[in-house]
């Protein structure tokens, strides 16, 4: 432990604000070169390249780069059993094993009320609601992207050997007018790498202008409720759906 911690506040407790809490953890303990996940494991999978498709799944062309294919669930849980121990199926590192390092802790359920900047001292003030950081961290940043996700899995398990074959590790790009869908496999329950135990995600892409009425009609829920960001599962219209 250094003679003089800092005490850090992370906003945010997602991928970058464990990041961060990791390495900060970490050269707290002034060990810069150990090896930074004690988590057993792959935590991804190497995909060979990219191929393209066309409506009818012909491959039309094929890119050699590899990426690394993996879940926001599973480097969520690995950052968290290496940031304050937190145990799941994804990693089970204890508390222990991680004391001699600086402390860490991951408060859940707080809304940052305020931010201050004076010289070099940034003063964050909160109170016990949920989100609402971002916000107040960078106000000018504008929260539409300018398209729509539409988003899911299906289990490996659950499709034909052509269609595995097909997919096969890697990256499958449908390129549309305006629009386009990608295609690639990421780790299943509990982090599992299997072949079998997997998932093929997609995400469909569609540009959507925020003013428009598609935009409105697939952000309204079945409750007539509008949705900024993400409909909840279950809740989309049968006639955004239908389309
Ligand atoms: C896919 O390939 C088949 C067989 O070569 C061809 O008949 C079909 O037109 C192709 N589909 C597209 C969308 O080009």
């Amino acid at each position: 432990m250094r003679d003089n911690p800092l005490n850090v506040v992370i906003v945010g407790g997602s991928l970058a604000g464990l990041m961060h809490g990791v390495m900060i953890k970490r050269l707290g303990h002034n060990e810069l070169l150990r090896k930074i996940d004690h988590c057993d494991g792959e935590y991804a999978l190497l995909s060979p390249g990219i191929q393209y498709v066309d409506t009818d799944l012909n491959v039309t062309g094929y890119r050699k780069v590899t990426q690394m294919l993996t879940s926001w669930n599973v480097l969520y849980y690995r950052l968290r059993a290496n940031f304050d121990g937190f145990q799941s199926d994804y990693c089970t590192k204890s508390r222990e094993e991680l004391e001699e390092q600086g402390e860490a802790v991951y408060n859940i359920g707080k809304r940052v009320t305020d931010v201050t900047y004076t010289d070099c001292l940034v003063t964050v003030k909160f109170d016990d609601l949920i989100n609402g950081g971002r916000g107040h961290l960078q106000p000018d940043l504008r929260p539409y992207a300018g398209y729509l996700k539409w988003r899911g899995t299906v289990a490996e398990k659950d499709v034909t050997e052509e269609t595995k074959a097909l997919f096969n590790e890697k990256v499958t790009l449908n390129v549309m007018d305006h629009s386009y869908i990608v295609l690639y496999t990421i780790p299943g329950e509990s982090g599992s790498f299997k072949p079998g135990e997997r998932l093929l995600n997609f995400v469909w892409y569609c540009n959507c202008p925020e003013d428009s009425s598609e935009f409105k009609n697939a952000m309204t829920d079945i409750d007539g409720h509008f949705h900024r960001s993400t409909l909840p599962p279950g809740k989309m219209r049968e006639d955004v759906w239908a389309r």
